[in-house]
């Protein structure tokens, strides 16, 4: 039965966000977003979007009151893991103050139902792989806090306010959308495959490569890589899992496979058809050796089933949606 309340979406306008939004709107699901545009698009939005900030606590009252709606899914936060570790308040206050502004309002109006986006970051330094949910949680960065933070909020608002959660930890988001009208947009680039995209694109000389002396098979790091387009059908399996029973949930989000960043490299160079010259570096600080997730709880209880997630479809969607950022920035040079 189609469903007509709203669905609250904050931070719609990023990368993991507007995909979501997208499919949601696909499954004929009603959506507004809430976002401050701090690093989302306008352009990445195509529903109302309400442009507003989640320490706005008047503001979220008043979008509770005037909007008819039932779940919120909150991607809304600071994301950069080396960031908050030079700037741990920034996150505390973005992530975990401004995340309980929502979940008070939520209580006051009665609203029941929020999907958030966790982390793999919640689980730290791997004791063992794969990693499954009951794997201890040991951050080792104030990001990874923060989302452990929120995740042990909500079982508490569960108990207190009827608050139901579905918390999916995402291991490594990647891609982009398989249209070309969506991807990773961001200012500021930390991640692998949009480095090394820069690189084939001639934006940056030469891909550093974080220590090639890991112990694993090549020497480098590996990584559980999970396409966009996926993750946002794991959110639709947790509104459906949330439209059938209360509780607080949490998933991996991820494929169980994991892939080096050699290997990320040598796949690019296949898919690119360009030269990617590497260097290897020194470690950077906090980097585990190895994450992969085991997937099996979100496939076996969710029905979870990835269909893009391999990495030629993942660097494939990124390389199209990469190569139309350069063209759209270089014609707004020329104008
Ligand atoms: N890497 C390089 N060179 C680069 C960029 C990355 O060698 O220029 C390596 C990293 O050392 C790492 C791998 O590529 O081994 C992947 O790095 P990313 O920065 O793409 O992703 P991370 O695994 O560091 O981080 C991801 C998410 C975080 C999340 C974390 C969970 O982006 O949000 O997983 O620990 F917190």
């Amino acid at each position: 039965m189609a469903n007509s309340k709203k669905i609250l979406v904050t931070g719609g306008a990023g990368f993991i966000g507007s995909h979501t939004t997208k499919l949601l709107q696909e499954q004929g699901r009603d959506v507004v977003v809430l976002d401050n545009l701090s690093t989302g698009h306008v352009s990445s939005v195509s529903c109302p979007l309400i442009i507003g900030d989640l320490s706005d606590r008047g503001l979220l009252n008043k979008i509770f009151s005037d909007f008819d709606i039932d779940t919120v899914i909150h991607f809304a936060a600071s994301v950069i893991v080396e960031e908050s570790m030079i700037l741990p308040g920034k996150y505390f206050e973005n992530n975990v103050v401004n995340s309980l502004n929502l979940l008070n309002a939520m209580a006051a109006h009665g609203i029941s139902k929020i999907i958030f986006s966790s982390s793999a970051a919640v689980y730290g330094e791997p004791h063992y792989l794969p990693i499954d949910e009951d794997h201890p949680k040991m951050p080792t960065n104030p990001y990874g806090e923060t989302k452990l933070m929120v995740e042990k909020i909500l079982k508490w608002y569960l108990t207190s306010h009827n608050l139901s959660s579905v918390s999916l930890r995402y291991f490594n988001a990647s891609g982009a959308h398989s249209d070309g009208s969506l991807g990773e947009n961001k200012a500021i680039v930390t991640h692998l495959i949009p480095r090394v995209l820069r690189v084939a694109a001639h934006q940056t000389e030469v891909l550093q490569i974080y220590g090639n002396d890991y112990s694993t098979p090549d020497g480098t790091c590996i990584r559980d890589y999970v396409h966009v387009l996926d993750l946002a059908q794991a959110h639709f399996l947790a509104l459906e899992k949330l439209d059938k029973e209360q509780g607080c949930f949490a998933y991996n989000v991820a494929t169980g496979k994991g892939h080096s960043v050699t290997e990320v490299v040598n796949a690019a160079v296949e898919i690119t058809k360009k030269m990617i010259p590497i260097e290897y570096a020194i470690r950077r600080s906090g980097d585990p050796t190895s994450l992969v997730a085991d997937a099996s709880k979100i496939t076996n209880e969710l029905g979870f089933s990835p269909k893009y997630s391999d990495l030629e479809t993942i660097i494939g969607t990124a390389w199209v949606w990469h190569q139309r950022l350069l063209q759209e920035n270089l014609a707004k040079i020329v104008a």
